[in-house]
């Protein structure tokens, strides 16, 4: 079974592979041997660096590859003491090192193999990607992401206090990525609230609405984030923030029905591609700011008066 956190991560990852370069997860620099190097020699070479392959090099001519499986080969059938260049495989497909990493993956699956030599636009070996490589890369990734988001929400907290009274913020609330359990707090907290503070059920209901959709975004699209409300003399404002991965169209976003929840939020009901259209809706000023690889930010305004200057 599937937690949240882990659909979560699946997402993100998938997301980072898009970002991250063959460059970011290569080993470098590559191991190499000559093709004057016996097999005997390469096996010791592969033992001392715990590695798989050594691609085989003169010059800055890439020549061949000798993986662990010509080394047993080798060994089984007592060629071991055989020159690599005698041994080793040629034609060696290579990936470049500027390709994205979703390249590189169906690249293994096309090709079955255990690992790629890696040139640069001038064709020059910088190093050797393994499966194993990508993996760690975006381990390593995701953690720092989850880092980052766990310093702004601390941050955020710091660096605003003060605000707060003077600008009248009545919630200030940390959302959590995957946090789907608490989906909906912040708005019945606003709405108690603005139901203490005597505001037009009309208001309340429509700032509810937009706080709701905008901690749900943060929950299923971002790595984490904040709402805040301030309740002003002629209006409630919202306020939401994260800490990415961002929208990459924002108005393919706004429109009504376009979702890119995955099936985990979808059974929980989520990812309808309604709630920036209704936010918007609800909203007497709504502004969305956000990018690929950026912070999302959103802001609305309910005006407080409008409900009861409408006829
Ligand atoms: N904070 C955010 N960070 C990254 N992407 C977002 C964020 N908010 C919205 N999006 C993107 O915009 C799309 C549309 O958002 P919207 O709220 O309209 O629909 P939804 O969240 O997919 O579904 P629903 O709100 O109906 O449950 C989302 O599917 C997602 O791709
Ligand atoms: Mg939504």
């Amino acid at each position: 079974m599937v937690s949240a956190g882990d659909a979560r991560k699946i997402t993100i990852a998938q997301v980072l592979v898009y970002e991250l370069r063959v460059r970011d997860a290569m080993s470098k620099p590559p191991i190499t041997a000559l093709p004057s190097d016996s097999l005997r020699e390469i096996q010791k070479l592969m033992k001392r660096h715990k590695i798989s392959g050594v691609p085989i090099q003169l010059g800055t001519k890439l020549l061949g590859i000798v993986t662990i499986e010509d080394i047993i080969t080798a060994l089984d059938q007592g060629h071991i003491d055989d020159l690599a260049e005698k041994r080793m495989a040629q034609g060696v497909i290579t990936i470049r090192d500027h390709f994205s990493l979703v390249r590189a993956v169906a690249e293994f699956e096309r090709h079955g193999f255990g690992r790629f030599p890696v040139v640069d636009s001038a064709d020059r070996l910088v190093g050797v990607l393994t499966r194993g490589d990508i993996t760690n890369c975006l381990m390593h990734q995701l953690e720092k992401r989850a880092e980052e988001a766990i310093a702004f929400e601390a941050a955020a907290l710091a660096s605003r206090a003060g605000d707060d009274l003077a600008r009248r913020i009545v919630i200030r609330a940390p959302v959590r990525t995957g946090d789907y359990d608490s989906a909906g707090k912040v708005s019945q907290r606003l709405r108690q609230v603005l139901r203490e503070r005597g505001i037009d059920p009309d208001v309340r209901r429509r700032a509810a609405i937009v706080a709701y959709e905008a901690e749900t975004n943060i929950i299923i699209h971002s790595l984490g984030g904040e709402v805040t409300v301030a309740v002003d003399s002629d209006k409630v404002v919202i306020d939401a923030t994260d800490v990415g991965p961002g929208i990459e169209d924002v108005n393919q976003a706004m429109q009504e029905g376009w979702s890119t929840a995955g099936r985990l939020p979808r059974e929980l009901g989520f990812g309808a591609g309604m709630g920036l259209p209704n936010m918007k809706k609800c909203s007497d000023v709504f502004e969305i700011k956000s990018g690929n690889g950026q912070t999302t930010l959103v802001h609305s305004e309910v005006f407080l008066r409008k409900a009861a200057s409408t006829p």
